[in-house]
């Protein structure tokens, strides 16, 4: 049994530890808002909060977030009124969107770290969140919105 918190929410779940999490969140969970795209943690649609830190969850075994609190694109703010996801609906960041919930995730953990990020912050951090369909240029632009 593996027990952890998400969205605020309890869940006890009765898979192996090595587990991914992207797997129980989507498919044992429910929340879909999480996106399956590469599994190999190279392009961040699974991005995650555990204990407020930006987590790959399609290479993060269950057994590794025993007793952890996490949170995803569903839990991030109950009104989805996030700062950053403000700036993403301002800017009109998504194109076919698949991506963006891990941008989203990523960049709200980013700005814990980073309140007022300079390029080079953006750069470094956000290297590894793909887009395929190119909105880099409106994701800078949120990032910079939503630090206002
Ligand atoms: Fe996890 Fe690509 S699906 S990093």
């Amino acid at each position: 049994m593996i027990k952890f918190t998400i969205n605020g929410r309890a869940v006890t779940l009765d898979l192996e530890d090595h587990t991914p999490l992207l797997w129980a969140i989507r498919d044992d969970i429910g929340l879909t808002g999480t996106k399956f795209g590469c599994g190999i943690g190279l392009c961040g649609a699974c991005t995650v909060h555990v204990g407020g830190r930006a987590t790959r969850s399609c290479i993060t075994p269950l057994g590794a977030v025993e007793g952890a609190e996490i949170t995803t694109i569903e839990g991030l703010d109950p009104t989805a009124s996030h700062p950053v996801q403000q700036a993403w609906a301002a800017l009109q960041v998504p194109q076919c969107g698949y991506c963006q919930s891990g941008q989203i995730m990523q960049v709200a953990a980013m700005l814990k770290d980073f309140p007022m990020p300079t390029d080079k912050d953006i750069d470094a951090v956000m290297a590894g969140s793909l887009c395929r369909c190119m909105t880099y240029a409106r994701i800078r632009a949120a990032i910079k919105k939503a630090a206002l």
